[in-house]
């Protein structure tokens, strides 16, 4: 199971000006208690339905039939296009599950429209040996439609009778251009659930099927997440993670001006399951004008040399909350071979390196009154990245009940979109 440490938010840990104490935190939980029980009861109704996504075992059998059929293909590459919602959960399960370099087939997540990456990417793979999942909620967003028609006018030069088999559409399962096109093109498709909104969808097919075909355990993902869930449903208000979390962040904001929150993992794997808890924070709680702490990306040590200065000695307006390993799958260790000047290094693991610099960035910054929390990771494996997924996704809605927002909204970002398409439509 995840752990959440919180010392260090407490008066205890950080001093009484930017501190919490521990009997207003408990109070608070035991206040907002019931918002843990109003998530999993609205399980059925609105972008709650986020927290079925695990007991989807039809669509499980669904995707293992699929592979089936997608192995005799021998794809080198599975393209993914797709923006949003619709990419950065793929992203942070790749790079978490997947590992640095290229693997077999080789997952691609293309969610930019930049001409240079979409032509460096497209001109250097075999799109002959490659299918290009595409996936869109809407349908109709423009990053996604016009790299299918690049892809589309591509594989049909090539192949004007075999190209419909290069695709799996994503879609609503009603609604939209993309499903209409499925439709009449006779394209494989798989559905969205229509309450699920873009950024509580990474446990529906919009993660799933690409994940599957790469070869990510997503039955272990959905045990993970559902584990959770259940923890979460039933743990005392003092010790429920989710609400822990959502609590001192909410209390960081209000109560002593820390209005922004910094995601940083000592994992690089986990970087950007920060980048999908950015977007998830970001959307679902930046709304009124008046709520909302400002998400930021970090990782550790990396940053360490970037932005640790600013976290340190900067505003103190931060709320950080750093993930740390406790099992690392590899640890490379060193012998005696370094000078004496530098010898404390030799004969050590790799690990203790990463842990004693998380150690001591954390302390350092309790020392200078900066809050930050720690989320404990056994080890970063399917499930227990979908302990951690379903983890911030209930804590995002618990938060948003406390700042009594439309979580699941996001009327800010439509209205760019209706303008870039005016601006395209009279172009
Ligand atoms: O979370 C969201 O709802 C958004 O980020 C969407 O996912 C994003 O705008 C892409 O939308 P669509 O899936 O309709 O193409």
């Amino acid at each position: 199971m995840l752990h959440l440490n919180y010392t260090n938010i407490l008066k205890t840990g950080i001093g009484s000006k930017h501190g919490i104490s521990d009997k207003a935190l408990r109070n608070f939980c035991i206040k907002n208690n019931p918002y843990v029980k109003d998530v999993m009861r609205s399980k059925k109704k609105g972008g709650y339905d986020f927290l079925n996504l695990p007991d989807n075992t039809s669509l499980l059998a669904k995707i293992k039939r699929l592979a089936n059929e997608q192995s005799k293909n021998e794809w080198q590459n599975i393209v993914v296009l797709g923006i949003g919602g619709s990419s950065l959960g793929l992203s942070a399960l790749k790079s978490a599950l997947l590992g640095p370099l290229s693997q077999k087939p080789r997952l691609i997540v293309i969610d930019n429209i930049d001409p240079d990456y979409t032509e460096g990417i497209l001109s250097r793979i075999n799109i002959s040996k490659t299918l290009f999942i595409v996936i869109s909620k809407s349908g109709t967003t423009v990053e996604p439609m016009f790299l299918y028609g690049i892809v589309k006018q591509m594989l049909v030069a090539k192949n004007p009778k075999n190209y419909k088999k290069h695709f799996i559409f994503i879609t609503d399962p009603k609604k939209g251009l993309l499903r209409k096109i499925g439709k009449e093109e006779g394209i494989t498709m798989f559905d969205i659930p229509p309450k699920i909104g873009g950024r509580f969808s990474v446990l529906s097919s919009v993660g799933l099927v690409p994940a599957s075909l790469a070869g990510i355990d997503i039955a272990s993902l959905l045990k993970g997440a559902k584990t959770m869930r259940e923890a979460l449903k039933s743990s005392l208000p003092e010790t429920n993670p989710a609400l822990i979390l959502a609590s001192v962040q909410f209390l960081m904001d209000r109560k002593k001006s820390k209005n922004m929150t910094v995601v940083m993992p000592y994992s690089t794997s986990l970087f950007k399951v920060g980048l999908w808890y950015r977007q998830l924070l970001a959307e679902s709680i930046g709304k009124n004008k008046k709520t909302g702490p400002t998400p930021l990306s970090a990782l550790g040590t990396t940053d360490q040399h970037s932005m640790l200065q600013l976290f340190a000695e900067g505003p103190n307006d931060k709320l950080i909350i750093f993930m740390r390993v406790l099992k690392h799958m590899s640890d490379p260790s060193l012998n005696e071979v370094l000078p004496k000047e530098i010898g404390f290094l030799n004969n050590k693991k790799m690990s203790q390196i990463i842990d004693a610099s998380y150690l001591g960035t954390s302390e350092s910054l309790a020392k200078a009154n900066r809050p930050n929390v720690t989320i404990e990771i056994p080890k970063v494996d399917a499930r227990h990245i979908g302990m951690l997924l379903m983890l911030f996704e209930f804590q995002v809605a618990l938060l948003g009940l406390m700042y009594k927002v439309d979580t699941f909204n996001q009327p800010g970002v439509e209205e760019g979109k209706i303008i870039t398409k005016e601006l395209l439509s009279n172009s």
